[in-house]
């Protein structure tokens, strides 16, 4: 797509070809240089373990442009990390954080003309992945490995203010209690198109997942983590093996604490204690912040601040964030990159 086609105002979450993604091969316990390609189709062999046994995990990342028009990154060194705990607990080969970052610049420089203006709320989402090729059939580690960075501009999660929207708690399960929930696996996402599907249907934004083993607890908020803001003006998070350590939610336990003068408090979230929250929201790179209006768990439905209007301390954590993340307010040390 030619960049000057793009309508920067009504971007989507939706693939758009960008000129040059990053590739690697690893092969013989080693990765190659690396090199960005403009060809956007993977050609890899039938027997690749990613095709049948789920060998695969992807990141997700945002470059932000500035008001001076210099581009930033939020934390890749953090997406870095979580890729290489994805690869241990799938036995793919690490990608050293160096060399993510490294290749992430690569291909925002290389795409720069479709990074978002500053002002209309888009950015460039970067997609990092890695796959197990090669031929192969038994169930065991691959015998190569593929790592790729592409990216594609895409838009503000609201347009025009943040609205609160409602979810409903799923019956089914989201991860195992020791399996692979904490991890960026594909199968873990193929696992959740369902349940998605289910609530999209019902007219909820996504669904809510309950711990594994007692189902008394949330876990996750579809493809985000959850936090509530207690009365007693306490931040509050979900510990658990089993959700995905995101980037987001640290960056807000942070800010709370330091920038808003929050108690920050990652702990259990029992479903039958919602009365303690004045406000709660869904926190991730796409999602960035959203505040949930209510949840429906069975019967019952628990609305939190307001069903259209987002609550005070939900309204600043987000400003807090994506002012740091478009270079507007000043970044904790290391937060953010240049490209
Ligand atoms: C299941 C799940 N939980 C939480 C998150 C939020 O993580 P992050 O803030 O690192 O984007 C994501 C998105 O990456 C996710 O897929």
């Amino acid at each position: 797509m030619n960049e000057a086609k793009i309508d920067w105002d009504n971007l989507g979450f939706d693939y758009i070809k960008t000129d040059e993604r990053y590739l690697s091969y690893w092969k013989d316990g080693q990765w190659d240089n690396g090199k960005l390609v403009t060809d956007n189709q993977v050609h890899i062999s039938e027997g690749s373990t990613a095709l049948h046994y789920g060998q695969t995990c992807f990141e997700g990342l945002k470059a932000y442009r500035c008001r001076d028009g210099s581009i930033n990154l939020f934390r890749p060194d953090e997406n870095a990390k979580r890729m290489q705990a994805s690869c241990r607990r799938l036995l793919m080969p690490e990608i050293p954080v160096e060399t993510f970052i490294n290749a992430c610049k690569q291909v925002v420089k290389a795409n720069e003309h479709f990074v978002p203006p500053y002002g209309s709320g888009g950015t460039l989402y970067l997609r990092p992945y890695m796959i197990g090729i090669g031929d192969n059939i038994g169930v065991h580690a691959a015998p190569e490995y593929l790592f790729s960075i592409f990216c594609m501009p895409v838009g503000a999660y609201f347009k025009g203010g943040i609205v609160p929207t409602n979810f409903i708690v799923s019956t089914y399960d989201r991860a195992a209690g020791n399996g692979t929930g904490a991890a960026k696996v594909g199968g873990n996402y193929g696992g959740s198109l369902l349940p998605g599907k289910e609530a999209h249907d019902r007219e909820f934004s996504d669904c809510i997942y309950l711990d594994p083993q007692t189902h008394t607890k949330i876990e996750e908020v579809g493809s985000a983590n959850f936090f509530g803001i207690t009365k007693e003006n306490q931040f509050v998070t979900p510990i658990s093996p089993s959700i995905l350590p995101s980037i987001t939610k640290y960056s807000l336990l942070y800010l709370a604490e330091n920038r808003l003068g929050l108690e920050a408090i990652e702990g259990d979230v029992y479903l039958d204690q919602l009365n303690q929250f004045k406000e709660a929201g869904a926190c991730g790179t796409a999602a960035v912040i959203s505040p949930i209006a209510g949840i429906q768990a069975g019967a019952d439905f628990h609305v939190f601040y307001s069903e259209t209007e987002v609550g005070p301390v939900t309204q600043r954590l987000y400003e807090e964030l994506t002012g740091i993340q478009f270079g507007d307010i000043e970044s904790p040390a290391g937060w953010v990159m240049k490209v």
